[in-house]
């Protein structure tokens, strides 16, 4: 059941594409990495705001498998920028008991990246607040093959017999395993794609698109996106007179 809150619904899992950061910057005539560095703002505020709404996961999209074809230079920059923000914040994470998570390739991140995201991971496994799932190195598509090749493995040595997969085994190989499908998804800065993220996940998940750049993204946009997400009628193949009997 989704916990309401001033009478709204609050999703228990929101999933948010930050996207506009480069946009934001080359608004103010800087370079887009001044962007990414200034969407952190906007994450610590989110997070915050997740907190307080009740929200029990927060998955981001920080970096995505595709994201590595971008210039060398800000690669180099965001992951720079990644490993000085968990460091920076991680007191701030114990404060508010929130329980830093990853999903994604993290054997292919940098050594000292992986290490450092790992030990903030270890520091704040036993928060008992939301849980703040960082995708770094992700992409819908690898985390479908990802499962896919761990699945036929299990099939081959017989731990698995194939007639028992089903779609809640399918969930369970996901990097996302034991975490709840998002209810709502955000895109920031317009753009009206998935662009490889949770493809599995948001089968059924609402969409909230705005034109607000992520480094301007703050609480009260959140809130207008969890207004519109209790204006939607979830019907998951149902019609509506079948709802209003429940
Ligand atoms: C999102 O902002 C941050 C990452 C993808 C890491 P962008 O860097 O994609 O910003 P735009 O879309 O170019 O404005
Ligand atoms: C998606 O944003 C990835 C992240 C937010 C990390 P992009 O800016 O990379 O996506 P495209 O290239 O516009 O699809
Ligand atoms: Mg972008």
């Amino acid at each position: 059941m989704i916990s309401k809150r001033d009478g709204r619904k609050i999703p228990k899992h929101i999933a948010v594409i930050m996207d506009g950061n480069g946009r934001w910057a080359k608004k103010q005539g800087a370079k887009r990495i001044f962007g990414h560095r200034s969407g952190v703002q906007a994450v610590r505020d989110i997070t915050e705001g997740c907190t307080e709404l009740g929200v029990d996961h927060l998955t981001l999209y920080a970096f995505s498998t595709e994201n590595w074809s971008r210039p060398q230079k800000e690669v180099d920059g965001l992951m720079t920028l990644l490993v000085k923000t968990i460091n920076v914040e991680l007191p701030t994470l114990m404060k508010n008991r929130v329980r830093l998570t990853a999903i994604g390739d993290l054997q292919g991140l940098a050594t000292g990246v992986y290490k450092n995201l790992s030990l903030a991971i270890d520091e704040t496994k036993l928060n008992k607040g939301l849980n703040l799932i960082l995708a770094l190195n992700y992409s819908g598509k690898w985390d479908l093959t990802q499962a896919f090749k761990v699945i036929c493995g299990e099939v081959i040595k017989g731990i698995i017999k194939p007639e028992i997969i089903d779609e809640d085994l399918v969930s369970e190989y996901l990097s996302t395993k034991s975490i709840p499908d998002p209810e709502l998804l955000i895109r920031t800065s317009g753009e009206m794609r998935i662009s490889n993220f949770l493809l599995w996940q948001l089968a059924y998940s609402e969409f909230f698109f705005t034109e607000v750049l992520w480094p301007d993204f703050r609480k009260k946009h959140l809130n207008l996106a969890i207004d519109s997400f209790n204006d939607r009628e979830r019907r998951f193949g149902q019609t509506s007179e079948q709802l209003d009997f429940q």
